[in-house]
């Protein structure tokens, strides 16, 4: 492809991709920061992950013209990390996954371009906390969603993510488990797998500050707005909104890969998104014939991650500014951290 030919490649892809919520970079803006990180990754032999809520500038993969090698949910994103060869790897997501990355591949040097990207789930249960439920709950297997740090992972038995939490849950013998830190998400899985095992599940009181805004009445209001659309919700939205959601619609709650799967083998064409604005943007870049109702409800760390400062992050290295975006967990919490993330590797 001629740049002339990439260059148009990457508008389209982009304009295709726009929610209505997102800021919007001019095309010479946009083309002249994808033309450095591009330049960038290249001299410094480094790749780009990127997750499904970043917004469409940052989630553009390389053969669109875009800066992303691989752009994915937080397992796809964790496995992608496990084969990175290159010398470097620009995380654009949040903390917790950046941490992921560097603990099953800490050969590299994972840079976070804004370690501010935080979680308001991992910041709500410290490694102590975890202990504490331990002692309480002696022998309760302990299930940590992977929106935690690597010193909460450290004490836990096996993470999850939203796409194996069910199968995980389901795997283990005891009638007892410790779901942490999602509340909302635990009582979702909760209703799923008492119906199925009569498992309970003890839980943490966390919550998605994203997710957790998607209310009944507001759900109940996009879908009076939208009679003809499918729901589309994720396991962190309040149990109470999942239940009228599905109630009143078709659709699905799941993790953010159901929610895509799920879109493209509906016949439906208007989907109502109860998750991350963004998603839309995945969604309307994957599905470009089918009708997305965002919410515009962002995260904000998510959104810490930008064009300049993955660029930043890029010019960084190798010089003095370079520890500033690096990605480091001692080696006592992420050899212990590493276990439970491994074993949340074999499940899919
Ligand atoms: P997944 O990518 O596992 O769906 O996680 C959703 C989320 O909220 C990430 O922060
Ligand atoms: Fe954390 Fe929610 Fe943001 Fe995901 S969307 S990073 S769970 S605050």
């Amino acid at each position: 492809m001629t740049t002339e030919q990439s260059d148009t490649v990457l508008l389209d892809r982009y304009s295709s991709m726009q929610t209505g919520c997102a800021v919007e970079y001019t095309s010479q803006d946009l083309l002249g920061l994808v033309e450095e990180i591009r330049a960038l990754k290249k001299k410094h032999n480094a790749v780009v992950l990127s997750h499904y809520y970043m917004p469409a500038e940052l989630q553009i993969t390389s053969e669109h013209g875009g800066i992303a090698d691989f752009v994915g949910d937080s397992l796809g994103l964790s496995r992608a990390a496990m084969d990175v060869e290159s010398d470097y790897i620009i995380f654009c997501g949040v903390k917790f996954m950046a941490e992921t990355a560097f603990i099953l591949n800490p050969d590299k040097k994972v840079l976070l371009p804004n370690h501010d990207a935080g979680c308001s789930l991992a910041s709500s249960i410290t490694g102590a906390d975890v202990v504490a439920l331990k002692a309480q709950y002696p022998g309760v297997p302990v299930i940590a969603y992977v929106n935690t740090y690597a010193e909460t992972k450290a004490e836990c038995d096996i993470c999850c993510t939203s796409r194996n939490a069910l199968a995980i849950a389901e795997s283990f013998e005891s009638d007892t488990l410790i779901f942490l830190p999602d509340k909302f998400m635990g009582r979702n899985l909760q209703r799923v797998i008492t119906e199925k095992t009569g498992k309970k599940m003890i839980l943490w009181e966390g919550a998605c500050e994203v997710h957790e805004q998607f209310t009944p009445g507001r759900i109940a209001g996009m879908q009076a707005m939208n009679p003809n659309a499918a729901v589309l919700v994720h396991w962190e939205v309040p149990d109470d909104a999942v239940l009228q959601a599905l109630a009143n619609s078709p659709g699905i709650v799941g993790s953010t890969s159901d929610i895509i799967r799920y879109v493209g083998e509906s016949p439906m064409k208007e989907f109502i998104l109860g998750s991350e604005c963004d998603l839309g943007a995945t969604l309307q870049g994957l599905y470009p014939e089918k009708s997305f109702v965002t919410p515009c409800i962002q995260c904000p760390h998510m959104k810490r991650i930008t064009l300049e400062n993955t660029r930043d992050a890029l010019r960084s290295i190798g010089t003095s500014l370079e520890a500033k975006y690096v990605i480091d967990v001692p080696e006592d919490i992420r050899s212990r951290a590493l276990l439970p993330i491994e074993r949340m590797m074999e499940f899919n």
